[in-house]
């Protein structure tokens, strides 16, 4: 396994920006894509990852919200969506950059596993939101590009603040 180069917003935004091919067949070039970029999640300790952040242009990603229990998505497509959410979301590919996206509240996500099986995963909250957003990037579609606006992490520190200091 290998910890992999994530492409930045900044230096390469014309990567990020191309459509991702879907997979095919599960050879072993994918199942090595699939370790090499869960090792590459663990290291820069966030919850999703999708294949052309790491400049393969393959319609896979992957999340990990709850320690352990790692989605693992080839081909994934929305199969139901459902009701509204706002929240705060970053990208690793765009350090210290936050948007405040709409997102359905729920999702159905259906998908390949790495043993070529048919599955399919709901998600709520966070997990809905990661589903698009990791999603969304086989398609070169940024979380900042429909985002209501965008904030750095200075202003997100200030909002935390003022939050906990008003409760
Ligand atoms: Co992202």
């Amino acid at each position: 396994m290998a910890i992999l180069n994530i492409l930045s917003e900044t230096k390469n935004i014309v990567d990020l920006r191309k459509k991702s091919r879907s997979v095919e067949k599960i050879n072993k070039r994918i199942i090595n894509l699939l370790d090499d970029m869960r090792e590459t999640l663990k290291n820069a300790e966030g919850i999703g990852l999708a294949a052309p952040q790491v400049g393969v242009l393959r319609r896979v990603a992957i999340i990990e919200i709850d320690d352990g229990d790692l989605i693992e998505m080839i081909n994934p497509e929305i199969i139901y969506r459902d009701g509204e959410q706002t929240e705060m979301e970053g990208c690793l590919s765009s350090p210290g950059k936050f948007a405040e996206t709409v997102r359905p509240a729920a999702v159905k996500v259906a998908y390949t596993n790495r043993n070529g099986e048919s599955k399919e995963r709901e998600g709520t909250e966070l997990l809905a939101r990661a589903f698009c957003h990791e999603l969304d990037h086989l398609d070169g579609v940024l979380c900042f590009d429909d985002a209501k606006r965008i904030l750095t992490q200075e202003e997100l520190d200030e909002m935390k603040k003022e939050k906990e200091t008003s409760e």
